[in-house]
């Protein structure tokens, strides 16, 4: 077979009995929808669509590539999949234009796949020398390669601090800069050796590999993840219909701190706390389902080992979001 068509080869969905576990009663209801907004390689749709047969799936997927592979393992599920080439927080267009005024469901299965990191050329994998681009949608938006040519120091430092917590990011940032005054930055293998010439030996012998964070974060700036994320969280809830469910899998702690964030914002009063009766208004719209994240147990490690660092959190909407908290659209 050749190796792009092997979708389900190449990536074991991380808990995937655990997030039908939760989606399970919501999808019970006739006629259900559930949003796979991270359709990847389709692994946990595909679950879906075996696991509840009369539900539908919209799988959205930035990276065209993720979708027409998906798209081919899928194919057998005839109209219950429609695949979506979207950013995730463009969730309730892409419901307009399909005519779904709400969903059961909505699964999110954050940050890159296995067939991005396998794909040399895409450069997000610090063990394979190519070119520095790390988009999730080849298609459009500036590169790894624009942002180490074209930043400044400072906002070189900033993203290496902030989103990958790089303690040597001042250090880097100024070497990236004092490099591209003679030769702009073109491969992946050129900065990981400058970034394991800027970590002090010491350091090197503990922290995993080198380049390892400052990778995470020009993936993370390149992809604008984070501020995608925090738009999108709201506007999956606002879509989810009166007992739909959202299940979020986050590998790092910046998104999960949005994650639980957003869904403690839903599942808390937001009376003021001198009120002596909370007004129906203020009750929270969201009940969680997981106590704190859940992560992988030994079982689940051993058969796949993405699933070191998942934390999932999940939540059900239990009526709708009153109009002084909604930000955005609700649903038709
Ligand atoms: C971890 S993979 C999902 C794997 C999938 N659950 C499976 O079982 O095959 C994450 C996918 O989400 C996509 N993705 C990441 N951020 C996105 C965003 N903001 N909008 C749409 N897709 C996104 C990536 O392109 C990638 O294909």
């Amino acid at each position: 077979m050749e190796q792009h068509d092997d979708a389900a080869g190449r990536h074991t969905p991380v808990l995937l009995q655990r997030c039908l576990d939760l989606l399970a009663p919501a999808l019970a209801a006739p006629g259900a929808v559930m949003v796979d907004s991270t359709l990847g390689m389709g692994g946990h749709t595909e679950g879906v669509l075996r696991a509840f047969e009369h539900v539908r799936v919209v799988g959205i997927d930035r990276d065209p590539q993720a979708l027409a592979l998906a798209g081919r393992r899928l194919a057998v599920f005839g109209d219950r999949f429609t695949g979506v080439h979207a950013v995730y927080d463009e969730i309730r267009d892409v419901l307009d234009d399909l005519g779904i005024a709400s969903v059961q469901g909505v699964l999110m299965d954050l940050g890159v796949s296995s067939l991005q990191l396998d794909e040399a050329d895409r450069g997000f994998a610090y063990a394979q020398d190519a070119p520095l681009d790390m988009r999730m949608d080849p298609t459009r938006g500036p590169t790894a390669a624009d942002v180490l040519n074209t930043y400044d120091e400072r906002d070189i430092a900033r993203v290496l601090r902030v989103y990958g917590e790089e303690r040597f990011a001042p250090r880097i940032a100024r070497e990236v800069v004092r490099r591209r005054a003679a030769d702009p930055w073109r491969r992946t293998g050129e900065l990981v050796d400058l970034v394991r010439a800027c970590i002090p030996a010491a350091t090197r012998k503990t922290g995993g590999h080198p380049a390892k964070r400052t990778f995470q974060a020009l993936r993370i700036e390149v992809n604008g993840e984070l501020a995608a994320l925090e738009r999108a969280l709201p506007a999956s809830v606002e879509a989810l219909a009166v007992g739909g469910r959202i299940v979020v899998e986050a590998y790092q702690s910046l998104e999960d701190r949005l994650v639980k964030r957003a869904l403690a914002a839903g599942a808390t009063s937001s009376a003021p706390p001198d009120l002596p009766v909370e007004p129906e208004t203020h009750t929270p719209y969201l009940r969680l389902l997981t106590r704190g994240a859940e992560e992988a147990d030994e079982a689940e490690l051993a058969r796949n080992p993405r699933a070191q660092s998942v934390r999932l959190r999940a939540a059900e909407r239990t009526r709708p979001t009153p109009d002084h908290l909604r930000t955005t659209r609700r649903a038709a």
